[in-house]
């Protein structure tokens, strides 16, 4: 069962973003936008956080930008060990042989490539605080200080997503490695104890970010069609 269901949720997440990307509307409710679109970097955005790219972009801007945080999820260390098992069946689990005869592991190419994991790391790493600033930018209704069930929804995504790039291996290498004697580094110790704390439960927030990305987008799509209306605490 497990394996099924990764297979499941991780194709339907894959089908659904790329869907998002290419259809490119219905991204942007004032003042909520789509965590799949920020920040939003050319013209042709329904509302530039920056605009970068100005007018010579003439694609879906979520294009600009979904590489980084993709990449980053594709190559997570979880992640492939749950795409390995239940796609790959290499190994479908522990002690199991794989289902092919000969493993190479991640020695050759093309899966050495996911070494790029520690890159994609410091690529990765802005998006929660952009995630943030979007959240607090929806705290603003027509220039009026307010709180809506959507502003709730987008903070708790960014809130998320900064536990889940803040858990990753990467990160804990990046403050606790590198140096042999951790006791006479005081700050990289308490860093990396606080790091590894949150990494023993990376898994967990590997799958509440990434659908606390999907109801994020959701949300602000049905506002855009008019299914119902954003609630609004103040
Ligand atoms: S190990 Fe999962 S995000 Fe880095």
């Amino acid at each position: 069962m497990e394996p099924l269901v990764t297979v499941g949720v991780l194709s339907a997440f894959v089908v659904y973003g790329t869907f998002v990307a290419f259809v490119n509307t219905d991204y942007f409710v004032d003042p909520y936008l789509s965590p799949f679109f920020s920040p939003c970097l050319a013209s042709n955005c329904e509302e530039a956080t920056w605009d970068l790219f100005g007018t010579h972009w003439g694609f879906s801007p979520a294009l600009l930008i979904l590489p980084f945080p993709l990449g980053f999820r594709l190559t997570c260390y979880y992640y492939r060990k749950a795409y390995y098992r239940s796609f790959l069946w290499s190994p479908p689990a522990c002690a199991v042989s794989d289902f092919r005869s000969s493993y190479t592991g991640e020695t050759k190419f093309p899966l050495i490539l996911q070494n790029v994991h520690r890159y994609f790391f410091f690529l990765a790493l802005p998006f929660p605080i952009i995630l943030l600033y979007d959240a607090l930018r929806a705290f603003r209704f027509e220039g009026e200080f307010g709180m809506g069930l959507g502003t709730l929804i987008l903070l708790a995504n960014a809130v998320l997503l900064g536990l889940y790039t803040l858990s990753c291996h990467s990160c804990r290498h990046l403050v606790g490695g590198g140096t042999n004697l951790l006791s006479q580094a005081p700050i990289r110790r308490r860093l990396w104890g606080l790091s590894t704390r949150l990494n023993a439960r990376h898994m967990q927030y590997a799958w509440i970010s990434l659908f606390g990305v999907l109801i994020a987008d959701l949300y602000v799509r049905l506002l855009a069609n008019g299914v119902f209306s954003d609630p609004r605490f103040f």
